[in-house]
């Protein structure tokens, strides 16, 4: 079993979304996330007035890890605004991918819940990581 199921990160992931400062797009996201050993941060979209100092769900809670002192994402949850499943866009991929393991799973859900589910290496191939720079 999972330390944390898909379906606390959903409800992690609800709670921040609603707290989005999403006022210029209207679209609202939350993210949560798991360590290997069972804890969770949420994170969601911080918009701002000078558009590309807007930062991503994603963003958020990974910050949130890195602060409590983790490194390690096993699982990340992404919710979207409306039915739609959202996927992570291509900078946070690269975000993912610096604290991601072989195994770390991307779920991508809608407001019914998680829609679909992917390796991070199913988003992002061929992916430039720490172990480059080694
Ligand atoms: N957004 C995220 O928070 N995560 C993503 O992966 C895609 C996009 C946010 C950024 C912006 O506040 C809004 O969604 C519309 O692009």
């Amino acid at each position: 079993m999972r330390p944390v199921e898909p379906a606390q990160l959903l409800q992690a992931a609800r709670a921040a979304q609603a707290n989005a400062h999403a006022p210029y797009s209207r679209y609202r996201v939350g993210a949560a996330l798991a360590t290997p050993d069972g804890r969770v941060f949420a994170g969601c979209n911080v918009e701002n007035a000078a558009y590309p100092s807007g930062t991503c769900a994603e963003a958020g809670a990974i910050a949130a890890m890195v602060a409590a002192g983790a490194r390690e994402i096993a699982d990340i949850l992404v919710l979207g605004d409306g039915p739609q499943r959202i996927t992570p866009c291509g900078n946070c991929r690269q975000r993912i991918r610096e604290f991601a393991s072989a195994a770390t799973r991307v779920h991508a859900a809608g407001a019914q819940g998680v829609r679909q589910t992917f390796t991070l290496d199913e988003l992002l191939p061929f992916s430039f990581g720490p172990g480059h720079l080694a």
